[in-house]
């Protein structure tokens, strides 16, 4: 009969070198393995799926291999292979989940001080051992300390916080990292071409972030969307397999709230009843989904954290760094306390009061939905109120603060003044901070191009809310009307900040009145009303 084989067994690597993305604990191993070190108790911690279970595998193959390869088991010799098939049983794992008394660790020990039966060690593989009983953990503390010197214990663990200090320091200790997204990705297509399945490298890279880290997990998923694939597996496909399909109308959701456009947002939510989703359930997946904004927000690199790939992930990035943090933040706060009232009260009621507070931050009197409106007074534009309705079918037309000054520019083709609520430069420079870093930004681009460094040579920038702001001679200014250098430019800064500015020009306040000597502006004013009312704004 033909046995099924799930993929994450049937690839479970047999040698250190197949060891995807944990080189410190393989590398190292492999070196130690050629010096003849060889320790009595290792200690393997990490989240789960990383390959603790499959590093303690290979190290107890390789200490007992007849001709190992540079650390390496050799996997043809008669211990490796009687290791592999059963017949040598000198590499015992057991699971402190389920053997956690004292008495399997004591007879454990007591079979320890046997001689292997045909291997050189006794290696005893304890997983989970976090779980272990306080007597049993004693008793293994005890052997531990003068272990025979034919055993080695490897132990693992995915809680070492759990571990008793006494514990930690008789094992030599490898922490076992979650695996970088592409990583995972280039394994999950190393296996698809052994299994003949064809796979896009986008379906690949949403498994590796849906999977958090963990080999196993990406292995399951893949598995799940190869029995359920016809062809090609696609983002689609890997998106509604994951659970993760029709996301599309938290993006939707969220726009509304960027936009304050609550109509709209009510409409998609009674749609979204009436298609008998569950409130509850669109309550945490857009608690979810803030979160992956706040991440893209506040993180240099969120796409090892973030829970989608490809243009999903772009839009998502786009929509968040069109946001304020305060924002953000607020939005992931109301849903998560949305959801834990949802218990007690109707979740429809929940989810569409939720959602009104968020659109209308007016209406909200709570210090977070104060914070958002402070930001967007700084930006200079006031957040839109959906007071009009909303023509169905209706593309939202973002407000012209969203706008890049310079994109208007060019689309009508010569210089509109700054109109409604789009923060003038003047305004912008007044309230600009030095940034210190921008040599490093011109060293960048140096790499690029050494005339547009040159040009920039002597030059300074400045950051006011969302905007950097240049300083720089006019010929600098002329290179940056090409969309293609201010691209790299943002990029320049993006790589050293971790954020998209809009760019602008730095106009200094004119010489006349002193800074310090002026009255105070209106926001200043209001900023420190709310700070003596209590309300705590962070400086950006
Ligand atoms: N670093 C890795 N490189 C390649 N495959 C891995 C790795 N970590 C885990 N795997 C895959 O996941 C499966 C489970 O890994 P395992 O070593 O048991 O994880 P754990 O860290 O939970 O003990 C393995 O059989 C293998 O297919
Ligand atoms: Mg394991
Ligand atoms: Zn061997």
């Amino acid at each position: 009969m033909l046995v099924y084989k799930a993929l994450y067994r049937k690839y479970r690597p047999q040698l250190f070198a197949d060891v995807v993305g944990q080189p410190q604990v393989t590398v190292t191993l492999k070196n130690e393995l050629m010096a003849g070190r060889i320790s009595h108790a290792y200690l393997f911690t990490g989240s789960r799926g990383t390959g603790k279970t499959t590093c303690a595998k290979i190290l107890a193959k390789a200490v007992n291999c007849l001709d190992p390869q540079d650390g390496d088991p050799c996997g043809v010799c008669p211990v490796c292979r009687g290791l592999d098939d059963g017949s040598i049983l000198d590499v015992v794992e057991i699971d402190a989940a389920s053997n956690n008394g004292v008495d399997s660790i004591r007879s454990l020990i007591e079979e320890s001080n046997f001689t292997p039966a045909s291997a050189k060690y006794r290696v005893y593989i304890i997983d989970e051992v976090h779980m272990l009983s306080i007597a049993a953990f004693n008793a293994l503390l005890k052997t531990l300390e003068e272990p025979p010197a034919h055993v080695i214990f490897i132990l693992a663990t995915t809680e070492v916080h759990k571990l008793l200090p006494t514990i930690l320091s008789r094992c030599q200790r490898f922490d076992f990292r979650r695996i970088a997204p592409e990583d995972i990705a280039e394994r999950l297509e190393l296996v698809c071409d052994k299994e003949h399945v064809e796979i896009d490298h986008d379906a690949a890279m949403l498994i590796a972030a849906t999977a958090d880290g963990g080999m196993r997990d990406a292995l399951s998923i893949l598995d799940q969307c190869i029995g359920r694939s016809t062809g090609v597996i696609n983002y689609a496909l890997v998106a509604e397999t994951a659970g993760l399909a029709g996301r599309g109308h938290l993006e939707e959701l969220a726009r509304c709230i960027q936009q304050g456009d609550r109509s709209h947002a009510l409409e998609i939510i009674d749609a979204l009843y009436k298609a008998s989703k569950d409130m509850g359930r669109l309550c945490e997946e857009l608690a979810g989904y803030f979160r992956n904004l706040m991440l893209i927000k506040t993180m240099k690199d969120a796409r090892a954290v973030v829970n989608a790939a490809g243009e999903e992930l772009d839009r998502m990035t786009k929509l968040a760094l069109s946001m304020d943090l305060s924002a953000i933040l607020h939005g992931l706060d109301a849903f998560q306390s949305a959801l834990s009232r949802m218990k007690t009260t109707n979740k429809r009621t929940e989810m569409e009061m939720t959602i009104i507070r968020l659109c209308s931050p007016e209406l909200d009197t709570s210090p977070e939905a104060l914070l958002r409106r402070i930001e967007a007074l700084e930006r200079g534009g006031a957040l839109r109120r959906a007071t009009a309705p909303v023509q169905e079918g209706a593309v939202a037309v973002p407000s012209p603060a969203q706008e890049e000054p310079e994109k208007r520019r060019e689309e009508t083709g010569k210089q509109t003044p700054r109109s409604g609520s789009a923060p003038s430069i003047e305004v912008l420079s007044q309230n600009a901070m030095p940034f210190e870093a921008w040599p490093e930004i011109i060293a960048i681009m140096k790499n690029y191009s050494h005339s547009v460094a040159a040009a920039f040579q002597g030059s300074a920038a400045y950051v006011s809310g969302e905007y950097m702001l240049i300083e720089a001679p006019q010929i600098a200014f002329d290179l940056l009307k090409r969309a293609s250098q201010r691209d790299k430019m943002r990029e320049a800064i993006q790589q050293v900040t971790g954020r998209v500015y809009k760019l602008g020009p730095y106009k200094p306040p004119t010489a006349s009145p002193d800074r310090a000597g002026k009255p105070e502006n209106t926001l200043d004013q209001f900023i420190r009303d709310m700070r003596d009312a209590g309300v705590e704004i962070e400086e950006k």
